[in-house]
């Protein structure tokens, strides 16, 4: 199982204080020692943490594979297709919200996405879809000519949160009528839905990853998911960095995808 690391909250710690540390460049060399397999950001439209100028060095300096999260928005396709990182994985993006709610419907968007993708290949970069558990999303995926998916586990990831805490957090207020055996049903749901939609995905010929909310407790389960083949997993691995660094951070991730828990 390949372990991405999405670095953009390194900017946006670094970003509340609008000074130039901590450096996301920084965390390169200690991903790779602690074992990670790529390095995952998003260059969001209103560039709230990652910015062009990391962009272009991270790419530039990088010797893990890089995996740009972007939008369909022709401008910042442009962008990425002069960066020219190893992966574009398209999601959708809404100005207002706290993280990325939800996959791109690549239907309702299909011909935006279908020209990214062209735009994206052209420039010999290989291009990821982060879409539902859908049928539908992954066969137009595959129909546009997409080399992978990215599975959204963020559903998964809110019940699980709900299912394990009794804290008024923003997810849980989602779940917050629900009882618990009816929310270890859907939970149940959830991961069924992931799980076909992965064998789907592969039984076609793409690649799969899951990312989105997964922590070192969630993640076990997904483990069980044998279609998926990579991970990108951000926010739990720098809130854990906080306290062990960031190497043990993702080091005790890495082991427990590779089964050490
Ligand atoms: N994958 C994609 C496509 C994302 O948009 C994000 C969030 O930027 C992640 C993975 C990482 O999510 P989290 O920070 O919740 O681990």
């Amino acid at each position: 199982m390949k372990l991405g690391v999405n670095i953009d909250h390194i900017a946006t710690i670094r970003n509340a204080r609008k000074i130039n540390e901590p450096d996301p460049l920084m965390a390169l060399e200690i991903l790779k020692q602690a074992g990670a397999n790529q390095v995952t950001m998003h260059l969001r439209e209103d560039r709230r943490h990652i910015n062009d100028f990391d962009a272009k060095r991270i790419i530039e300096s990088s010797f893990l594979p890089v995996n740009m999260e972007c939008s369909i928005n022709e401008e910042i396709i442009d962008i990425i297709c002069s960066l020219k990182p190893h992966r574009a994985t398209l999601v959708p993006e809404k100005r207002e919200e706290v993280t990325t709610e939800g996959g791109l419907d690549v239907i309702k968007n299909e011909k935006r996405v279908k020209k990214a993708i062209e735009k994206l290949h052209a420039n010999d970069i290989e291009v990821s879809m982060f879409i539902d558990a859908d049928f539908e999303q992954i066969k137009k995926s595959k129909e546009l000519n997409a080399e992978m998916i990215e599975l959204h586990t963020g559903k998964y990831a809110n019940i699980f949160l709900a299912l394990n805490t009794n804290i008024n957090l923003t997810p849980n207020k989602l779940y917050k009528n629900i009882n618990r055996m009816t929310l270890k049903k859907e939970l149940k749901t959830e991961f069924n839905l992931l799980k076909d939609a992965a064998k789907l995905a592969k039984d076609i010929e793409l690649e799969v990853a899951a990312g989105h909310g997964l922590n070192y407790q969630n993640v076990i389960e997904i483990l069980k998911i044998n279609e998926i083949t990579e991970l990108n997993i951000g926010h739990s691995i720098i809130a854990n960095a906080i306290f062990t660094g960031l190497f043990e951070a993702v080091k005790k991730m890495k082991d427990i995808i590779n089964g050490k828990f």
